[in-house]
């Protein structure tokens, strides 16, 4: 099947699962959305992000793309039912915190839950808390700020130190815990964030088993490509596309 996997995310964040799909199946042609010009949606009603969301699949499938994953745990959270009912025949792929993994493979006790204030504040995430409060203490910890230093393309140095070391100040200990990344744009602040914790304390994001989940739906239908040496293409919403574009393709390079 010779059409692209289409990518969205409210910015440059879902580029740490596309680059997590481009590993696991380097033969897929990918294209990507950002929709930066409406970002964040963090910070937006769950009708907005939904509305945002069906556009920007709209968009990716416009341009040919066979399968959707919203790279995006804040818009997956808020739209991937109106997605999956606007396209029921659609392979589509979200994004949720990896609370599960946190608790069931790494055996956390204490899950520190990284993400957007929407995300958090979301029934899905509601549901996802309520199922493992038994078994471990889940900690939210909403971080409105962060995306926008990652779409400047500040992963690292003192602002993004300083603002993690405020987060985590407020999360008391650490011992037995699990810190999950869930937001999409967070695994680029990966390096600074194991930088503050105490050793031994595991991040771990949902971007692989995403990735997997995507392999398994497109072998399912028949839509998977085989062979070759896939491409890449990208697009933004922004006036700033350009430098948006650029950034997307130096991040989708960082080693995985
Ligand atoms: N990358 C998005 C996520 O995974 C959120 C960033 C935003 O606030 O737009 O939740």
């Amino acid at each position: 099947m010779e059409r692209p996997i289409g990518f969205f995310d409210s910015g440059v964040g879902g580029v740490s699962v596309l680059r997590a799909a481009r590993h696991l199946m380097p033969e897929e042609d990918y294209i990507y959305y950002g929709d930066s010009a409406h970002a964040p949606y963090g910070v937006k009603t769950p009708a907005q992000v939904q509305d945002l969301t069906l556009a920007g699949v709209a968009f990716l499938l416009d341009k040919g793309a066979k399968a959707i994953v919203i790279a995006c745990n804040t818009a997956t959270s808020a739209a991937i039912r109106a997605v999956r009912e606007r396209y029921p025949d659609l392979v589509v792929v979200g994004l949720e915190p990896a609370v599960k993994p946190a608790v069931e493979k790494l055996a956390a006790e204490k899950v520190v839950v990284l993400a957007t204030t929407a995300t958090l504040a979301g029934e899905k995430f509601r549901h996802l808390a309520d199922a493992f409060q038994a078994t471990a203490q889940i900690v939210p910890l909403p971080c409105p700020g962060l995306m926008e230093l990652i779409e400047q393309g500040e992963t690292s140095g003192p602002r993004v130190e300083a603002f993690l070391r405020e987060k985590l100040a407020t999360v008391g200990s650490l011992e037995k815990a699990a810190v999950v990344l869930g937001c999409t744009h967070y695994p680029f602040v990966r390096p600074a964030l194991a930088a503050l914790l105490p050793d031994g304390v595991p991040i771990i994001d949902g971007s692989e088993g995403a990735a997997h989940q995507l392999e398994r739906l497109l072998v399912q239908r028949g839509l998977r490509r085989t062979g070759g040496q896939g491409t890449v293409v990208f697009f933004n919403s922004d006036a700033q596309a350009e430098r948006l574009n650029a950034l997307c393709r130096q991040l989708l390079e960082l080693p995985y």
